[in-house]
């Protein structure tokens, strides 16, 4: 399954606002409708983010202007500008983007048709480097599991979210088809449920033993020892080993830290952020408050109740126990690991 591709000039994704009740495709040559629908997260998961954000830049491409280079650049940049605007959190946008940029300022007097084809096989590129980043995480990752293990995963960073078999959920179909997945603990992942309707249905479909948790009945299942190992995915990580996820990944760290269990983030090295030195400097997107106070469009808090809704935590490098790269598995001290990545920003 694949939640997004390239089609002909086109990009054809899978609105996730939609899974699991319906699986309902979306075609487009606007680079405005996808950015859209990146911001209400139809198109989700910071490697997909990256992914389509390079695509739209394509789409600029093959609807610039006809005329002067100028004006051409202006309007791809701002197509940029327009993207960069959607989430704040994933640096893989950011990331992607910059690929994308350098493509532009390095195009001088050459002609339209190249430059079209450039931003392309970019995009093209940068999808299918993601694919292969994500099996050389789930090869690592799972080395890391025993036989038999019991893991729990939060949100969703699957196949949905990136462009292969995932980062987290990539390393738990992997450590499956080698025998040593015993059951996977699914937490909803409040407020949008990406655990309950992404994560799920994908574990689901991959054949796999599966219990879905509200996010709080994750400590229970800790102290009764049912889970050996966390497995989350990133948004962004800070070069000290600070990690950004979906909201709620903090407090699991926090749990699995208490019970002693480790607790594992899997990334690519495009969530990787050599800019920042810690998670401090890791912008949080907040999201609308009737994402917290309705649920499928039906209010259930009273009117006008305050609402604090950011959309990610920042989980300190000391409850981390290991960070899955596609470059190998990084050990603490992480401000030292980190740093023999061969990183592209
Ligand atoms: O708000 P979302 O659904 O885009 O949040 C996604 C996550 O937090 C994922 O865990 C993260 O992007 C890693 S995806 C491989």
């Amino acid at each position: 399954m694949k939640p997004l591709e390239w089609a002909d000039g086109k990009v054809k994704f899978l609105d996730q606002t939609k899974l699991p009740l319906e699986e309902l495709f979306c075609e487009t040559a606007d680079a405005s409708f996808l950015a859209e629908a990146i911001k209400r997260l139809a198109i989700r998961g910071a490697p997909l983010i990256g992914i389509a954000a390079a695509y739209g830049i394509a789409l600029a491409g093959l609807s610039a202007p006809s005329s002067t280079e100028e004006e051409i650049r202006r309007h791809l940049l701002s197509t940029i500008e327009m993207l960069a605007s959607t989430r704040p959190t994933a640096v893989n946008l950011f990331w992607a983007l910059k690929r994308q940029r350098r493509i532009i300022d390095e195009w001088h007097n050459g002609s339209v048709a190249e430059l079209q084809k450039k931003l392309i096989d970019e995009a093209i590129k940068i999808h299918q480097e993601d694919a292969e980043m994500c099996e050389r995480i789930s090869s690592f990752g799972s080395e890391l599991l025993n036989k038999n293990s019991s893991v729990l995963t939060h949100c969703n960073a699957g196949a949905l979210a990136t462009g292969g078999r995932g980062t987290a959920v990539g390393v738990i179909t992997k450590a499956w088809e080698l025998g040593k997945i015993k059951h996977v603990y699914i937490d909803e992942t409040r407020p949008l449920l990406q655990g309950a309707r992404l994560t799920a249905w994908e574990i689901k479909k991959a054949g796999i033993p599966a219990t879905l948790i509200i996010d709080s009945t994750a400590a229970v299942l800790l102290k009764q020892k049912k889970v050996d190992a966390i497995i989350v995915g990133s948004d962004r990580i800070a070069m000290n080993g600070d990690a950004a996820n979906k909201i709620g990944t903090y407090s699991l760290a926090v749990q699995a830290g208490y019970h002693r269990i480790p607790f594992y983030v899997a990334a690519p090295i495009s969530t990787i952020d050599a800019g920042i030195n810690s998670g401090k400097d890791i912008p949080i997107e907040e999201r609308d408050a009737k994402e917290v106070a309705e649920l499928f469009g039906r209010r259930f808090a009273p009117e006008r109740m305050d609402v604090y809704s950011p959309a990610f935590d920042v989980t300190p490098n000391e409850l981390i126990t290991a960070i899955i790269t596609d470059q190998g598995v990084l050990k603490p001290p992480f401000i030292e690991s980190l740093k023999k990545l061969k990183l592209q920003n």
